[in-house]
């Protein structure tokens, strides 16, 4: 299965390009800034990621982006992903960023931008990896701090493939952003939420009445609401699972216990991705690896989870219909 796997051309959707960064460049990256971290080995970080819930790994993983300063370091921080991800069988990412996080660092825009930007190029140039840039906001941050930062991109409008929605779920629905929601839409721009991870299913729904979102990150906890399942299937909305993250947040207790299998058996849209790489144990290839250890699916299952992918990404038409044929050829027998 594994040879079988890493051949699938898989495209990663929901992938926070910041929860990708691996102990390893993090003391490098400080190194190189004369940043003094709380950790003194590579070891020592890796143990600190015992995480409770979502709350206690974003405190690390606001702490960890802290080492990311110039436009080489975002830069940097990107190609190391795309090669590691090249090396599992992605062919296509769509990377999450979150501005304001390093806005509050006092990291401007145009420095997250340039860096992104060329290791995008150089990904495609070289490793023939294609991508597509979500500017995330931070839903425990103030609305109007969001609305701000996506005036503030205006110079990037034309390079943002959507915007997201994430960080803290609880307590800060999708109704918070009705607003922005509403900006990007007027300014032609595609919507994604991260929502039915820790939260309620009811902020599914919001998601799509209110800010009108192609598809939903996570959504793992719609099987709450069956009406709403049914209003997922029936309009074919994307959800981009993350099954190595689930157990690593405790959303499940264990693999085993995934939704998924459920999830599939509704006739649900879905795709597997890796979300923060670096915190949860490893890259889509895992994400793949730990379903079909867990849940015995077939190659034509996993066959459909990466085409599922492909027709959903933010990609040319051209290139979808290039990579739709490569997965197509993929032989089922070995
Ligand atoms: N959930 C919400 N926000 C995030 C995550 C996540 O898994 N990773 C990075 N920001
Ligand atoms: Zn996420």
């Amino acid at each position: 299965m594994y040879d079988f796997l890493r051949r699938l051309p898989k495209a990663e959707l929901h992938l926070h390009i910041e929860g990708s960064l691996e102990p390893e460049l993090m003391f490098q990256l400080a190194e190189r800034n004369a940043i003094t971290l709380p950790y003194t080995s590579v070891e020592e970080v890796k143990a600190a990621y015992e995480f409770d819930d979502l709350q206690s790994f974003l405190d690390l993983y606001y702490q960890g982006m802290a080492v990311l300063r110039t436009a080489e370091d975002f830069h940097d921080l990107a190609m190391d992903y795309f090669r590691r991800a090249h090396a599992e069988g992605v062919v296509h990412v769509e990377i999450s960023f979150d501005p304001q996080a390093h806005l509050a660092r006092g990291i401007e825009l145009n420095v997250q931008m340039e860096g992104l930007g060329r290791a995008r190029r150089r990904a495609e140039r070289e490793l023939g990896v294609s991508s597509a840039l979500i500017m995330s906001f931070l839903r425990d941050r103030p609305a109007e701090e969001a609305l701000h930062v996506l005036e503030q991109a205006a110079p990037y409008w034309e390079t943002l493939d959507a915007v997201g929605l994430d960080s803290a779920e609880y307590g800060h629905p999708p109704s918070k952003f009705r607003e922005v929601f509403a900006r990007a839409k007027a300014l032609g721009i595609p919507r994604v939420a991260h929502a039915g991870e820790e939260g309620p299913a009811a902020y599914i729904s919001e998601a799509l009445d209110l800010l009108e979102v192609c598809r939903i990150d996570h959504g793992v906890r719609c099987l709450e609401d069956p009406v709403l399942v049914e209003r997922l299937r029936q309009e074919r909305i994307p959800l981009t699972v993350c099954p190595l993250s689930n157990v690593r947040l405790k959303v499940v207790e264990h693999i085993d216990d995934h939704p998924l299998p459920k999830l599939l058996e509704a006739g649900l849209l879905l795709t597997i991705n890796s979300d923060d790489p670096a915190y949860f144990g490893g890259g889509v290839l895992d994400n793949y690896l730990a379903c079909a250890r867990a849940f015995d699916w077939s190659r034509q299952t996993f066959i459909q989870m990466a085409r599922n992918a492909l027709n959903v990404a933010f990609m040319e038409e051209d290139r979808r219909r290039a990579l739709l044929k490569d997965l197509e050829s993929i032989p089922l027998e070995d």
